[in-house]
């Protein structure tokens, strides 16, 4: 599999040398790209198919508590913008959050971290944003840094101080502002803590103009900007993260023809959430529209505890295709080679050519349609990363 297309090779080999791919082709020319030494370790496939290890690009991955109630509340015909704005939602989680030490959070997010590998994921971005205080962003930041420490799944951070206003902030939401612009933002930059600044741009959330200072701060301080956009209402996100050249705008359930034709134009990936709409019981991204307008969609998870609490990469992939309009092809992409370029990470990064890590995965399926059609299973064999056999 290589950049923008899905490449297919019966009898495949793959050779890794010192953590990243040194070949891939045909197994009978193996032998003449790489040798096999009494200290190689072999894999075999055994029939199964072989590909890059999948990138979730968005997830809310450290949090403490759940919310059954709210997706009751919401079955029974409650929105999830009414139970934000009634001081549910993400800030029932902010609570919870705060209230729990660094190590229960590790403790509780290793768990999903381990679900997430078996479902094939060897790279996983993690937002802060269950803190929405300068200590609390740092503390669920500081605990990313731990879990890559900790265990073999490769971890981007991400600060999403401007995730909600906080309770306690509600009347002076300026404060708020001027916090993650003045504190959050120049330590997480300084201290190392954060790849990504993420703006949630929607009502009952942040504006336009709020999203535009805050991440024009982050870009100052050296973060790389993201945002959620369009997730309930198109409030503008498209076009601004297209000027602003943000690596990705994620959500975008509705988004304007120029929203998309700006993206398009500025390289800027939609990140297409499908979990996040279905629990939520609202309108599907429409992500053959966006393939149309020349727009690269990555596939994620958007893991987290209320709006789509799921590890299952592959089954976004499902939905994808059944309800967003993706080819199969731009599914698989979807969660390596494009997800990559969400993550602004190097271009061979989410593919097998040589050079990239050695991020593998095999499956227990002979053709890779059947990782999309087989639906809501993991068919996951083994894991590798950065060449070491991390799985079974
Ligand atoms: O991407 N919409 C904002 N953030 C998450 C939901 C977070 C939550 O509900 O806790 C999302 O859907
Ligand atoms: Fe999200």
């Amino acid at each position: 599999m290589e950049g923008n297309a899905v490449r297919e090779i019966e009898g495949g080999a793959v050779a890794v040398r010192e953590g990243r791919i040194l070949w891939a082709g045909k197994e009978s020319q193996l032998a003449s790209h790489a040798r096999v030494t009494p200290d190689t370790t072999v894999v075999d496939a055994g029939g199964g198919v072989v590909t890059p290890g999948f990138i979730d690009c968005h997830t809310h991955l450290v949090f403490a508590g759940s919310r059954e109630k709210e997706f009751q509340m919401r079955m029974e015909g409650k929105t999830y913008l009414e139970i934000l704005q009634a001081g549910g939602g993400i800030l029932s989680t902010v609570r919870t959050t705060r209230a729990a030490s660094e190590d229960e959070l590790v403790e509780a997010a290793l768990p999903r971290l381990r679900r997430l590998l078996r479902f094939g994921v060897t790279t996983c971005e993690a937002k802060s944003g269950y803190g929405l205080d300068t200590e609390s962003e740092l503390k669920l930041l500081r605990v990313i840094r731990k879990l890559a420490s900790l265990q073999p799944v490769k971890l981007v951070p991400t600060l999403l101080g401007a995730h909600a206003v906080p309770a306690e902030l509600r009347e002076r939401r300026e404060k708020y502002i001027d916090t993650v612009v003045g504190e959050m933002i120049p330590a997480a930059a300084r201290q190392g803590l954060a790849r990504f600044c993420d703006v949630y741009l929607e009502k009952s959330a942040f504006s336009l103009e709020e999203t535009e200072k805050i991440l024009t701060a982050a870009m100052d301080a050296g973060l790389l900007p993201k945002l959620h956009a369009g997730q309930f209402n198109d409030l503008g996100g498209a076009e601004l993260g297209a000027r602003l050249g943000a690596s990705s705008v994620d959500h975008l359930e509705n988004v304007s023809d120029e929203g998309l034709g700006m993206m398009a134009q500025k390289g800027v990936v939609a990140v297409t959430l499908p979990g996040a709409a279905f629990f939520t019981r609202e309108k599907r991204a429409d992500c053959a529209r966006m393939a149309r307008a020349g727009v690269r969609v990555a596939v994620s998870t958007d893991l987290n505890p209320g709006s789509s609490p799921t590890e299952n990469l592959p089954l976004m992939m499902t939905m994808s295709v059944v309800d967003g309009g993706l080819s199969m092809q731009e599914a698989l992409l979807g969660v390596t080679a494009s997800a990559a370029a969400a993550l602004a990470l190097p271009a061979t990064h989410g593919t097998l050519a040589p050079g990239a890590p050695a991020d593998i995965l095999v499956h227990d399926a002979g053709d890779w349609r059947r990782l999309i059609v087989h639906f809501a299973v993991s068919h996951v064999r083994s894991v590798v990363i950065d060449g070491k056999v991390v799985l079974p």
